[in-house]
């Protein structure tokens, strides 16, 4: 069934191009009936005036550049600086690992992504160590090391960077500048993975793409290929036989990465060329890059279970309605979400008291059955006078200004609407405020969607002039430089807020959009995903990427956005998401039903084992939130994560690890009843039959309608809930298996600031073969029972 979605209408304009005048006037008219008129009309409108005022940007005059003829290099704190006849390269070895490098004069700060600017602003620190030598080769290069990494600088501007025992890990050519443009490429090896780069509609290994870096709503679906999307993040990782290494771009405009069969060039059209160099495995480049930009916010332990949404449940007593038949079927359910539809003209925080008289008591009513309720809360405010949100925000002056002076403004669900300038100290604070009422009532969580900025469009890109004025923390400036950051700024809003009016607890939001550095205040999740086999497997490699982007909580609406499944996709999405950080059941307006139980028995009975297995794996699940929180590692790894030299393991992108102990085998085909799982190296559990399985290689699994493949590597200790008990599992390891990760669980009380409990567990086998799990921790010996899987 293909049932468009509401928010899909202007798409139909956009991005039909190719279709004749008949199919786009068809699109046009099915999409304006569904949006309604009057947003119709108000779209069109919106397009001509942004096109008018962008039509003030003033072009600057091009001039082509390059770093031209060789001047000196100077020793400079950390490293050295490079003089050209039209540029300078500052090399800096930064304490805390990685290369900082930079042309004309560009500074760590200002950014937006580093922590540090959320407080004092402060810098990386220089490595004090580094040692400048050269000319080397008879006058041609000088290298710079510290910590086993050497960058050498030639002549032209070339750098070079390779690791002290000589394996290359890039070469980056001179910069080209053109006017405010610029690129840069850099050369890698050819059997290079290259990974990250936010949240993108694209296979795991971003090769052979170009990806535009401008946060952007694809206009109610997507499907594979589809770019840019919401979330645009210009961090890429390597992964190569000669070695590893992550590279972060700090610049917020707009550009494009393209990624050839040996090189990556960045392409901006304005903002500072400079970028971080982390050598490493793609473990260490996201402890470092997370230690820059910030460790992901640990979401509360309910967030981790399972989440049900929909937009349009249209009032408390069918949400209440929905929650009882949770009940009813005995299924989990740990968060109820509510979409626009529980707004007054679909307005920001104006709750709707006619549908729900009792926001408060509807909350309270769900805690008590450890339901946790969470909100929407879009940027885009209802232009009208009256309206308290609007009202107090003219007041205080927050509203995004257009180039004449005037309060911005474009069209969204609520009709003309304005949007705070969140990057203004004095937006936030206001901003901050709004979350006072929902959290009085009890609401636990926020939503922030639609923060790209989006507006309504019939051609162009649906967001803010580029003209648009922003306060950028008192330097002033204009959309250009905002827009990839309006997401990101909002979300340290609402995370500052919710901190402050409700101290001691943990905030828990999810956003759409935002910029390097988001995780430290928000999860996301895929956005609009099409419904369809492909849309199930780019949900996949959606979610993959982003935790290598530094974005470790998220996952899809299960079913995909924007049309109504078959049984069996829904059951294969609902199979994968429930080994995704982010479990929820969500899909536009308009469409059928999608609970657990809306498909019937059968498709119940067959979704089931998996939505109580994510129950049974929540203490690992909270281990892992807690993990990332430390180093960022994702929750859920690609195989290359742990086996960065294995080029075996570097392509296999159907599959993933959970941790460093779960290995999940998904099935995403269309009537698959097995599939081949590329085991690594040692003995693997199936952790529903308990098979054992001797890797390295592939093997064939059997997997019924009703069943996802997990594996539990041998040796592991698994911290899991049995029938209400903390038990571990011990998974025996293989007679060969020379290394026993045994396993960790960190606990709290499920939310809160305190310093939560670290235990650890090793299986321990005697020289009688006698078994036992030892124990670290704050207890005198083992607290919990222990499940034996295997044998020796
Ligand atoms: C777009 C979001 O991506 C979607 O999840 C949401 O349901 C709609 N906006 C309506 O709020």
């Amino acid at each position: 069934m293909a049932t468009p979605s509401l928010t899909g209408w202007w798409r139909h304009i956009r991005l039909r191009a190719h279709e004749g005048v008949f199919d786009r006037a068809r699109g046009l008219l099915k999409s304006a009936m569904l949006v309604g008129w009057a947003n119709s009309a108000k779209a069109i409108i919106y397009t001509f005036h942004r096109a008018r005022l962008d039509r003030r940007l003033k072009s600057s005059p091009v001039s082509s550049r390059a770093p031209g003829a060789f001047v000196s290099a100077e020793p400079s704190p950390g490293g050295a600086t490079f003089t050209y006849a039209n540029a300078t390269l500052e090399v800096r070895f930064l304490a805390g690992g990685g290369v900082f490098l930079a042309w004309d004069g560009a500074q760590p700060m200002p950014s937006y992504a580093l922590a540090s600017s959320d407080h004092d602003g402060a810098e990386p620190a220089p490595d004090e160590t580094s040692v400048l030598a050269g000319p080397h080769e008879d006058g041609d290069c000088w290298s710079v090391t510290a910590g086993g990494v050497v960058v050498t600088v030639d002549r032209s501007g070339a750098v070079a960077i390779r690791t002290a025992d000589g394996k290359p890990l890039r070469y980056d050519p001179p910069p080209r500048w053109d006017g405010n443009d610029w690129e840069h490429r850099s050369v890698l090896e050819s059997d290079a993975a290259v990974l990250g780069l936010g949240g993108r509609s694209a296979p795991l290994d971003r090769k052979g793409r170009t990806y535009r870096l401008w946060n952007s709503d694809p206009g109610g679906t997507y499907t594979i290929g589809d770019d840019p999307l919401s979330l645009s993040i210009p961090l890429y990782l390597v992964v190569s036989d000669g070695g590893c290494h992550g590279a972060f771009y700090d610049n917020t405009h707009d550009g494009t990465v393209s990624v050839g069969a040996d090189e990556v060039t960045f392409a901006l059209t304005g903002g500072p060329l400079r970028y971080y160099v982390f050598p490493g495995t793609p473990a260490e480049v996201l402890d470092r890059y997370t230690q820059l930009t910030g460790r992901p916010a640990v979401p509360p332990r309910w967030a981790l279970g399972y989440h049900q949404c929909r937009w349009g449940y249209g009032s408390e007593a069918a949400v209440r309605g929905v929650v009882d038949q949770f009940a009813e079927h005995e299924l989990p359910l740990s968060g109820i979400w509510l979409d626009i539809d529980h707004l007054v003209d679909r307005a920001p925080f104006a709750v709707d008291e006619t549908r729900y008289p009792d926001l408060g008591g509807f909350a309270k009513d769900m805690l008590e059955r450890e339901i946790h309720t969470v909100v929407i809360a879009d940027p885009g405010l209802i232009r009208k006078r009256g309206n308290p949100t609007y009202d107090s925000g003219r007041r205080a002056d927050v509203f995004c200004r257009d180039v004449r002076g005037q309060i911005a403004w474009g069209v969204v669900w609520p009709g003309w609407t304005v949007f705070p300038d969140f990057t203004a100290p004095r937006a936030r604070k206001w901003w901050s405020d709004l979350y006072e009422g929902y959290l009085e009532q009890g609401i636990a969580g926020f939503w922030h969607d639609m923060n790209e900025p989006s507006t309504f469009v019939v051609t162009g890109d649906g967001t803010l002039p580029l003209s648009t004025k922003h306060d950028l923390e008192g330097r002033g400036g204009d959309h250009r430089e905002a827009h990839n950051v309006y997401g990101l700024t909002m979300n340290r809003a609402g995370f500052e807020g919710v901190s402050r009016l409700r101290p001691g607890r943990r905030p828990y939001m999810i956003s759409r959009s935002g910029y390097a550095g988001l995780q430290r205040y928000a999860g996301t999740w895929t956005g609009d995903i099409g419904t369809s086999w492909e849309g199930l497997a780019i949900s996949l490699s959606f979610t993959l990427g982003l935790g290598l982007s530094g974005m470790p909580y998220s996952g899809p609406d299960i079913g995909g956005f924007d049309q109504h499944p078959e049984d069996e996709l829904y059951v294969r999405w609902f199979q994968l998401a429930a080994y995704l950080p982010f479990f929820r059941v969500h899909c536009a307006a308009a469409l059928p039903f999608r609970e657990p139980w809306a498909f019937g028995p059968t498709v119940l009975s067959q979704i089931k084992p998996a939505l109580l297995e994510r129950y049974e794996l929540l203490p690992y699940w909270y281990t892992l939130a807690f993990e990332a929180g430390a180093s960022g590692a994702p929750y859920v790894r690609p195989m290359l994560w742990e086996h960065p030299d294995d080029a075996a393991m570097r392509w296999v992108d159907d599959q993933f690890m959970l941790g460093s102990s779960v290995l999940v085998a998904p099935v995403l085909e269309n009537g698959a009843r097995e599939r081949t799982v590329w085991l690594p190296t040692g003995r693997w559990y199936d952790r529903s039959t308990q098979q054992a399985y001797d890797g390295p290689g592939p093997v064939t699994v059997a997997a019924e309608v009703d069943r996802i493949p997990v594996f539990v590597r041998g040796g592991s200790v698994l911290p899991v809930t049995l029938d209400g008990v903390l038990t571990l599992e011990a998974y025996l390891p293989g007679a060969a298996d020379a290394d026993v990760p045994g396993g960790t669980l960190v606990a709290d009380e499920g939310d809160g600031v305190a310093e939560p409990v670290r235990e650890t567990f090793r299986i321990e086998i005697g020289a009688d073969g006698a078994r036992s799990v030892s124990y670290e921790g704050p207890a005198s010996e083992l607290p919990y029972p222990v499940r034996w899987v295997g044998s020796y």
